[in-house]
């Protein structure tokens, strides 16, 4: 590792709070893009790889805000983050704060609110890849909140992926995120009930997703899928780059997102179900793919 900047030219300074795989991954992007970078998390060991490369690690939220005129959050929810800036007292006037968390479109409103009586500006935001695909130039970060502010710190957010505006209406951005992601999660499920299916026969997941994948699959979460088979034949689902859990809250975003519209819930309940059935089964730590371990049980009867 080095703490060396990358030769891109200096870059505006830019806050990262939360460290989660995900806040890690923006972090390291941005300073490897030239941007003086500063970051603050609850566990502040977990910015200990980022502070040996050149990284400004602060004890206090107030001190990483007032560091940048730009602080891109990336916590677990808008809870975490109502919470976490209770202690940033007024750091944040003035400044721009743009929020990357997961959550439902209401909530996004509520936040902007939040921050306009608080005296900052507000960007809400979502990320549409994981962690290793951060900083890709075709990597889709949506955005929603006051064009200008978008307009104007679009080259750093351009450092992290491809910025995407979707309108002044806060809540446009996650509603975008959780209608996106609902497709993702009912592909993968019926990629892995397939396989699951497929699996009680005594066909591995790599020879399924041989023809499977090329069969159905699009070009994004088929090559992944693909990649992933020989851990579904080996039970091995690492949750270092996101687990069960996060991926919970973003099934639980969905659903209460389908209430807050007015559409039908079914579906995504039973997707929330699944995954919560995993968790209880001791997976909150694993990837997603964990609901793999559901799927090949025969349903106990109620
Ligand atoms: N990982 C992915 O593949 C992915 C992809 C797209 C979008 N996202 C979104 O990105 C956001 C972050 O996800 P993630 O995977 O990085 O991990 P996560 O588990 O959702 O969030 C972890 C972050 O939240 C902090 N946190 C949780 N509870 C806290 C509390 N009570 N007080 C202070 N800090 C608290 C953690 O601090 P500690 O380190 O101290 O625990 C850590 O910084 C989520 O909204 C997720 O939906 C993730």
């Amino acid at each position: 590792m080095t703490n060396q900047q990358s030769a891109s030219p200096q870059r505006p300074p830019v806050t990262v709070v939360g460290l989660g795989p995900m806040g890690l991954a923006l972090a390291e992007t941005l300073w490897d893009r030239g941007h003086t970078t500063t970051v603050w998390n609850r566990t502040p060991d977990k910015a200990d790889s980022l502070v040996a490369k050149g990284v400004h690690r602060t004890e206090s939220v107030a001190e990483a805000v007032s560091a940048s005129p730009v602080t891109i959050m990336c916590l677990k929810d808008y809870e975490t983050m109502y919470e976490v800036f209770d202690f940033a007292g007024d750091a944040a006037k003035g400044r721009v704060l743009v929020n990357l968390n997961s959550g439902t479109p209401k909530e996004a409103r509520r936040a902007a609110g939040w921050a306009a009586e608080r005296g900052f500006s507000y960007l809400d935001g979502a990320i549409m890849v994981p962690p290793p695909l951060v900083g890709h130039p075709e990597s889709v970060f949506l955005y929603s909140g006051p064009q200008d502010v978008f307009d104007e710190h679009r080259t750093t957010l351009a450092s992290m992926g491809d910025p995407r505006y979707l309108g002044s209406e806060p809540g446009r951005a996650v509603l975008y995120n959780t209608a996106l992601l609902e497709i993702m999660y009912a592909t993968m499920n019926g990629y892995l009930h397939a396989t699951a299916m497929v699996g009680s026969a005594g066909i591995s997941a790599v020879e399924f997703a041989e023809l499977a994948v090329g069969w159905f699959m699009p070009t994004v979460l088929g090559p992944m899928l693909a990649d992933d088979a020989p851990d579904l034949d080996n039970g091995n689902y690492p949750g270092d780059l996101g687990t069960l859990e996060m991926n919970l809250n973003a099934l639980e975003h969905i659903t209460r997102t389908a209430e807050e519209q007015g559409v039908h819930t079914d579906q995504p309940r039973l997707m929330l179900e699944i995954a919560s059935r995993a968790i209880a089964d001791g997976h909150g730590g694993s990837n997603y793919l964990a609901v793999f371990e559901v799927f090949k049980k025969a349903t106990q009867a109620p």
